[in-house]
């Protein structure tokens, strides 16, 4: 019944970016040219949209970003995912999105990385995020506010380094 659409950035048509700021319209009230300019501004070639299909039509949002970190001095390339988002709350919309995504990075064996508001880690948590210390935690932007989680990394580690864009 539903389908993960992992579409690259560079790849993208206008009737599809129609779509998704339909989406994330219904969770952020910013009008059809600012999100258009968001996603120009912020996102990569390299980067996907990741559409959740049900019955052909898009009911839930997010978007993957190619990143680097580095983990106790060693760099890994990661996914980052950002705009989690769904056309409906409470349909379970969310869960599948997450958990079809969640099973593509790792079926790409990468680390996963994500902030999120701390009301929502355990929506995350039930698909195999796990949360961080601020004190492993650093960026380079402002992160006073926010928790980050992180799947797919199997040791322990005391620090963990991202110097790249918020998403
Ligand atoms: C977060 C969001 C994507 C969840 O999508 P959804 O389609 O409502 O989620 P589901 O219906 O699949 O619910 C999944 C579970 O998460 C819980 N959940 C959903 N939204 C939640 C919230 N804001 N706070 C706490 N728990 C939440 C649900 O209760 C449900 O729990 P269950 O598994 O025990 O039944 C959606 O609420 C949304 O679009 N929010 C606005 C945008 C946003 O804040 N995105 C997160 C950016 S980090």
């Amino acid at each position: 019944m539903f389908e993960l659409k992992v579409i690259p950035h560079a790849e993208i048509t206008t009737e599809t970016l129609n779509e998704i700021i339909r989406i994330k319209s219904v969770a952020w009230s910013y009008s059809h040219s600012e999100h258009m300019d968001w996603i120009n501004n912020n996102l990569k070639n390299t980067d996907f949209h990741v559409l959740l299909q049900k019955e052909n039509k898009a009911v839930a949002y997010l978007n993957l970003v190619t990143i680097e970190i580095t983990i106790d001095k060693v760099n890994h390339q990661a996914i980052g995912i950002g705009n989690v988002c769904s056309l409906e709350k409470g349909k379970g919309y969310g869960k599948e999105l997450m958990k079809l995504t969640t099973h593509y990075v790792l079926q790409n064996n990468k680390i996963g990385l994500l902030f999120c508001k701390k009301k929502l880690m355990g929506f995350y948590r039930k698909h195999g995020w796990k949360p961080m210390e601020r004190k492993q935690l650093n960026v380079t932007f402002e992160s006073f506010n926010i928790e980050t989680m992180i799947t797919n990394y199997k040791h322990n580690f005391s620090h963990l380094r991202y110097d790249g864009r918020a998403f």
